[in-house]
């Protein structure tokens, strides 16, 4: 199923399944999340985040003193969850969460990373890529008109999840823990401020991506778009709901993708994601480590000192 390169662990996930926070105030994250284009769905003592027509949330909010990641959830193929379970168990700095914990439950196997964060891995869905797909929005034909009227601008609704990133300590140690353990490969990086990782078996550019920080945290969810055309515009959503603050409309060095991170009410952001670089299965990413000044946008608005803010440190 999945090929492996020399000298890399055998098993590696292939999804991130959800992510979980917790925030002070779930009528905020429903307000924001519902702006940003999800199908939020309060449950008991929780949120899901849905995007429209997919029945699996890709993502649990729960309520908490503050802001943070509650677990990050992985899915591997049936046939390498044993093998991924002991590769985990093995791995520098990994300690197995017992039970009893809040959210650890039986289904699969929960553990914390080396910073500390709790992760389950289990079987399950592809919910990576396995292709890039064709261009949604129909190109535009001389003699026709490329925009609509302002008042008919329809909401944007991201299609998927593409990644997330957290702040870590130490991003040298966060890239030795994706490979040994969850076995992601490296795509890029810049020095030991950042680096991106991704999963072998087809995939964005990055899945689990590290930034540093004098300690851990939540940083962004990044969600898939159609076009940089609905970066923008689901920009606009966001700044006349009331979200105007963030970073953007550019485009990424690393990844490529056009986006705009919305700050949200807890001081980490949502991501609008478009045209991301893609990795397909039984391929190898050119891995590079970019100086900081060369790798952070090709163009677009300096980034404001609030977006690399850790507000859990
Ligand atoms: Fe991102």
């Amino acid at each position: 199923m999945s090929r492996n390169l020399s000298g890399e662990s055998r098993y590696g996930v292939h999804s991130i399944d959800h992510f979980a926070l917790e925030v002070p105030a779930l009528a905020k994250a429903e307000e924001f999340f519902t702006l940003f284009g999800l199908e939020v769905s309060p449950e008991a003592h929780r949120l899901a985040l849905r995007t429209v027509g997919d029945a699996l949330p890709w993502s649990y909010i729960y309520q908490g003193p503050a802001k943070r990641l509650a677990y990050l959830s992985f899915n591997c193929f049936p046939e390498e969850y044993e093998g991924l379970v002991a590769q985990i168990k093995g791995a520098n700095g990994v300690t197995p969460a017992e039970g009893g914990l809040p959210y650890v439950s039986p289904e699969g196997f929960w553990f914390h990373d080396p910073d500390g964060n709790l992760m389950q891995l289990k079987m399950g869905p592809k919910r990576t890529p396995s292709g890039v797909p064709p261009q949604r929005e129909v190109a535009r034909r001389p003699g026709e008109r490329g925009s609509v009227p302002r008042s008919q601008v329809r909401q944007v609704h991201p299609t998927r999840l593409s990644h997330v990133l957290l702040f870590t300590p130490d991003v040298e140690r966060a890239i030795g823990f994706c490979r040994e353990a969850l076995g992601l490969r490296l795509s890029d990086r810049s020095g030991d401020l950042v680096a991106f990782n991704h999963a072998r078996h087809g995939c964005d550019h990055h899945l689990v991506a590290y930034a540093k920080s004098s300690a851990r945290g939540w940083h962004h969810s990044s969600w898939d778009v159609p076009s940089v055309n609905e970066v923008g515009l689901g920009a606009e959503q966001m700044r006349n709901g009331g979200y105007g603050e963030g970073w953007g409309t550019a485009r990424h060095v690393l990844g490529s993708n056009y986006f705009h991170y919305v700050r949200d009410p807890w001081g980490s952001f949502a991501e609008f994601s478009a045209d991301i670089d893609f990795v397909p299965a039984g391929t190898t990413w050119p891995a590079g480590n970019f100086p900081p000044e060369d790798s952070l946008h090709a163009w677009g608005p300096a980034v404001p000192d609030y977006f690399i803010h850790n507000s859990e440190a």
